[in-house]
């Protein structure tokens, strides 16, 4: 979950907290670190990430060199799934990020990560935020959920519970697996833009891989310095849609209010398991990449 620094935008930035992406001022280093990036995940994913995820890359023209201009790439998602990118300052208020998302917005970073710093991320960068997350909004029925999440968004706010909502996000957006008919498969965003954990998520045997139930991840705590050391398996964007739109989540945030957080890398009663983890990695043994 992306929370918000600021209350109100800072100098240069609309009343709607964008900013010009800035495209022209990308230096030729900053154009060849996203390249870099690129040519490490694009080996990766075939087979790792999700057909959905494949096919956004491919579509959405990703795999042309350079940052993508925002404006370009919007028009080609807009035609696919009314879907926007636009830029803002960092992390943005909550009820911001929810506006926009609910309208099809997506907001993203400008900036990119430093050539000595790969694998190190402070905040989201346009790296993340455009290879990880936009080839997944390309995706008719995951972008219709990320845009009823954004009204969820809304809600949650109004009823004291974006700590249950904003897992389900963390535990889907950005570190969901999918399991598809030719295997456990990466659509999170937050592993498909990470060269070590694109493999330890899907390959590694230490963490737990268990299906995805609405209160079970509503109640998981996670960890945002670390792999994650349990994943949500869905077994289709379908039934996620489904699931997460025909439930009411107000009885769901009131019943989870009376419940005890769950730690990670814990096994409850009625988890299904894919995958049970050896957790080693938890342990401090390190991890097999
Ligand atoms: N159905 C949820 C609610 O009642 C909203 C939601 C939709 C949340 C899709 C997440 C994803 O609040
Ligand atoms: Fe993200």
């Amino acid at each position: 979950m992306e929370t918000h620094v600021l209350d109100r935008p800072p100098e240069g930035a609309a009343a709607d907290w964008t900013i010009p992406q800035g495209w022209e001022r990308y230096t030729a280093e900053e154009h060849a670190t996203w390249d870099t990036l690129f040519a490490r995940q694009a080996k990766l994913l075939p087979g790792r990430a999700s057909n959905a995820w494949l096919k956004g890359l491919d579509v959405l023209r990703l795999d042309r060199p350079g940052i993508p201009n925002f404006e370009e790439l919007s028009d080609r998602l807009e035609a696919l799934t009314g879907w926007r990118v636009i830029a803002v300052p960092g992390l943005v208020p909550d009820d911001v990020f929810f506006d926009h998302m609910a309208n099809r917005r997506f907001v993203a970073g400008n900036f990119i990560r430093r050539p000595d710093q790969l694998d190190y991320l402070q905040e989201p960068d346009v790296f993340h935020d455009v290879f990880g997350h936009v080839p997944m909004l390309s995706d008719p029925v995951f972008a219709d959920y990320l845009a009823a999440y954004g009204r969820g968004g809304q809600r949650a706010l109004g009823l004291d519970a974006l700590k249950y909502l904003g897992r389900l996000y963390w535990y889907t957006v950005e570190f969901g697996l999918v399991a598809e008919p030719e295997g456990l498969r990466i659509f999170g965003a937050g592993i498909v833009s990470s060269a070590s954990e694109s493999r330890f998520a899907l390959d590694d045997p230490s963490p737990d891989r268990i299906t995805l139930d609405l209160a079970r991840v509503m109640r998981t705590e996670y960890r945002i310095d670390d792999f994650q050391q349990n994943y949500f398996v869905i077994p289709s964007f379908d039934e996620l849609l489904r699931l997460t739109v025909e439930t009411d989540f107000a009885p769901l945030y009131e019943a989870l209010k009376q419940q005890p957080d769950i730690p990670v890398a814990t096994i409850v009663e009625g988890d299904e398991l894919v995958t049970r983890g050896t957790q080693d990695y938890a342990r401090g043994k390190g991890w097999q990449g």
